[in-house]
């Protein structure tokens, strides 16, 4: 069963990309779609590298698939980068990936601002070292105009202290006597998690393996579809991408009902 559910690298197709391109595009895009990066630290291993050269590898990968994402038309990219649980890595690890925004905003910002894409951030800002907030900051602020794709980097991100942080706010505004109890519902929950203005994501993509959601916007793909690939993310490319939308366009999104696909 899980065999199935894996996929495996795309054999490469005798259609050119742009081509490919477009045949995905004849046909449903997701509007949303978030990524557990993972396998970068396998990535390295099997080189004989140190894991931090995974994770800067990884970071050329962001860079493609932004592009292709881009390109496939889809509105909002998050990418899993840093989690609230990733504090407990070696020191030297954490300080290499609170540098690589900088390193990849620096490298890539006018790229990014070429296609139009805005930069976005969700997690806790307060504890990120001052260069990265300050790249982050800054890519925000040169992007703030643009109304291509969002690049939703999940930075210090957990789902489980969004929920809190979401239910503390709700608690405060029932306290203060601006909002009754009985009006509290699905509708204010989401309005108080960090994503209350993005759509919900219509996919989420794994890849390296592992098919779990590590305290990945729990509540947010209660609808997803989801696809697993055992393709380490250095290595996931614009073929892995298509074949993740590809899988995507395959399901039959009935969102609880009955009835047919519906839109999403
Ligand atoms: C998980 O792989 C990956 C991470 C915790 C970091 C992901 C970060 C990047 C891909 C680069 C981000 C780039 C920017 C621009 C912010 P792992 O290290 O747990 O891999 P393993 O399971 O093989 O050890």
């Amino acid at each position: 069963m899980l065999g199935k559910l894996m996929r495996k690298k795309p054999i490469v197709p005798d259609i050119k990309m742009s081509d490919q391109i477009a045949l995905l595009k004849s046909r449903k895009i997701p509007a949303h779609v978030a990524i557990i990066m993972d396998g970068n630290g396998r990535w390295a291993k099997q080189r004989n590298l140190p894991r931090v050269a995974g994770h800067h590898e990884g970071m050329k990968t962001v860079r493609r698939i932004t592009r292709v994402a881009s390109d496939l038309g889809i509105k909002v990219l998050t990418l899993y980068a840093f989690s609230t649980e990733n504090w407990k890595r070696p020191k030297v690890e954490i300080d290499f990936l609170m540098k690589l925004p900088g390193e990849f905003l620096s490298t890539y910002l006018p790229e990014l601002i070429e296609q139009n894409v805005k930069v976005e951030m969700i997690g806790n800002f307060s504890m990120l070292p001052d260069h990265t907030k300050d790249a982050i900051r800054r890519a925000m602020e040169e992007t703030a105009s643009n109304d291509g794709m969002t690049l939703n980097f999940a930075m210090n991100y957990g789902s489980r202290l969004e929920l809190v942080e979401s239910v503390k706010k709700i608690a405060n505004l029932v306290a203060e006597g601006k909002l009754a109890i009985e009006d509290i519902d699905e509708t204010q929950i989401e309005s108080h998690l960090m994503t209350a203005h993005l759509p919900e994501p219509d996919l989420l993509i794994r890849t390296s393996g592992e098919v779990r959601l590590s305290n990945f916007m729990l509540w947010q793909l209660a609808y997803a579809e989801f696809t697993f690939t055992d393709v380490l993310w250095p290595d996931f490319d614009e073929l892995c991408m298509f074949d993740a939308i590809k899988d995507f366009q395959s399901r039959s999104r009935r969102f609880g009902s009955v009835e047919g696909e519906k839109e999403a």
